[in-house]
């Protein structure tokens, strides 16, 4: 891949088995952190500028967004960034290999806060199941979100959860905070948990 002109999404060949990560990204030694619902990429490419040795992965459902991350991307010339056009939870539960990612950030899920849509959303047991399958030992997962009883479930799952510890909330740097971040900056309530995958000694 030309790491200034070409385009970062990542077609694997493969939609069965586990994603082969190390050939999606030049310098595959380097920890792998994924950023689920990457939106419009504002976080995503903030963090990868941040962290050139560090391998960003964006996951993102809606193919237009998708695009113009991918525009942005190519533009910053950042070749630490790979865009994969999925489902997360799918690609959460079923695709990333075991132990191989080093961070998870989930911010703004959406939250599908009619009662009879709350299958819809992406945090349930089998969802945390993935996310321990799939964290390295000490790696993190790092939740935002505006909707109050959305949050409140999120934490009190991996609260509960005894492969995970909580730590300090993620504070993004001002020009980390994500897109829809921004929308609700000053006039919502923005809760915020991180955990880290322990393994029992
Ligand atoms: C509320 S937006 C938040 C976007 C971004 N994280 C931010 O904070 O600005 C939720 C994003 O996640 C994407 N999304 C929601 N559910 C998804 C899923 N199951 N798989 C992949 N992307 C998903 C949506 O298309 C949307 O771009």
């Amino acid at each position: 891949m030309n790491p200034v002109t070409e385009s970062r999404r990542w077609i694997p060949d493969d939609w069965l088995g586990p994603l082969p990560l190390a050939e999606a990204f030049p310098h595959p030694e380097r920890p792998i952190e994924v950023d689920i619902g990457c939106g419009k990429g504002r976080f995503l490419l903030a963090r990868a500028r941040r962290f050139p040795a560090v391998n960003f992965l964006g996951i993102e459902r809606l193919l237009g967004r998708l695009r113009k991350v991918d525009r942005k991307v190519v533009r910053a010339g950042l070749d630490n960034i790979r865009l994969l056009r999925m489902e997360a939870y799918y690609a959460t539960t079923h695709l990333l290999p075991d132990a191989s990612v080093s961070a998870f950030y989930i911010f703004f899920p959406d939250p599908w806060p009619k009662a009879r849509h709350h299958d819809h959303r992406l945090f349930n047991a089998p969802y945390c199941d993935a996310l321990a399958r799939t964290l390295r030992p000490g790696g993190a997962v790092h939740v935002a979100t505006d909707h109050a009883p959305y949050f409140d479930e999120i934490a009190a799952a991996l609260r509960s959860d005894r492969r995970f510890e909580e730590i300090p909330p993620f504070e993004p740097a001002p020009d980390e905070r994500t897109d829809f971040e921004l929308l609700y900056l000053g006039r919502r309530e923005i809760g915020r948990c991180s955990f880290r995958r322990i393994f029992s000694r």
